[in-house]
């Protein structure tokens, strides 16, 4: 069995070797494709593989076509926006992610943009604290669940709304629960964003949530760019001058943002939320034992496709 490990960007070498030590200990063959800057080398790298692992890397139905030995395809991540499902499905190949994985490296950047944001970048101006400040949770999942704690240790009140899950398991966790988006981000100076991209959620957070926001607005955006409606972002940036976005990526209107809001924004350039030695182990560990346990006994708890 050959496991393809195909990351434009690349794990942490701790996590390649931990990674490695699974797949070799099972006997398998474990190829990698790092850093790669074009689908040829995907494609091509994909031919002869089994198993495939990756990150945010796009799993068309073009690679798919490529991979005539690929039995299942691992996101080592939550996020598996970057799968094309109908095409695993239809290549007969199973498509998984890790979920929980990678989750307090998220939140963990989450604040990390937050409190360089709020002492004006260490710039030797005098800032502003998080302790008493409002925040509200956009999803209660893996990773808003982390920020909730996180916050709670920086004194700030908690507030979230997530239709899927309940009142007692928000309330247990010492969060307050919002009925509508509209009351979290009317609550909320802080609104931290957790849910996934996806049609519900795709171009969702526009003019008529942030709007509510009370003054010295700051939206977070660990999540994904797509859940931005970026016109609305743009339009409340020109009306209110107290408002700040913090995004891991840069938003497709980055260049709006450069020209016209200086010193109201944080981007990274690459998605770093994920970017640490132990997410990338865990994220990366899980996907290759998933890999070896669904070659053994067919184990399937994490598939994602139908
Ligand atoms: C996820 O969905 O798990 C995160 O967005 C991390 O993505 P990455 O593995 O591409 O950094």
């Amino acid at each position: 069995m050959k496991i393809l490990v195909a990351t434009e960007k690349a794990f942490a070498p701790v996590a390649i070797t931990q990674i490695c030590d699974v797949i070799e200990g099972a006997g398998y063959q474990l190829t990698l494709l790092e850093n790669y800057k074009d689908v040829s080398e995907l494609l091509s790298a994909v031919s002869d593989a089994d198993a495939l692992i990756v990150r945010s890397d796009k799993v068309t139905s073009e690679v798919l076509d490529a991979a005539s030995q690929l039995k299942i395809v691992v996101r080592a991540g939550a996020g598996y926006d970057n799968l094309d499902l109908t095409a695993c499905t239809a290549h007969n190949v199973v498509a998984m992610n890790t979920p929980g994985q990678n989750s307090n490296a998220v939140a963990e950047l989450a604040f990390e943009m937050m409190l360089y944001q709020a002492r004006g970048g260490f710039g030797g101006k005098s800032g502003r604290e998080l302790r008493g400040k409002t925040i509200g949770l956009q999803a209660f999942g893996n990773v808003g669940r982390y920020v909730a704690e996180i916050a709670k240790g920086f004194g700030m009140d908690v507030y979230t709304y997530d239709p899927y899950v309940t009142d007692d398991v928000i309330k247990a966790a010492g969060v307050k629960v919002c009925k509508s988006p509209e009351e979290l981000y009317a609550k909320c100076q802080y609104v931290s964003l957790h849910m996934p991209a996806n049609d519900k959620t795709k171009k969702s957070v526009g003019y008529n949530l942030l709007k509510r926001m009370p003054e010295d607005a700051v939206l977070v955006n660990t999540a994904r760019k797509e859940v931005i409606n970026e016109e609305d972002l743009i339009r409340i940036f020109r009306e209110r001058s107290d408002f700040k976005y913090l995004s891991d990526v840069e938003p497709d209107c980055k260049d709006v943002f450069e020209e016209k809001f200086a010193g109201r924004f944080i981007f990274t350039a690459k998605k770093m939320g994920a970017q640490t030695e132990e997410a990338n182990i865990n994220a990366g560990v899980a996907a290759a034992r998933q890999i070896v346990d669904y070659f053994r006994t067919g184990n399937e708890t994490f598939k994602v496709n139908k």
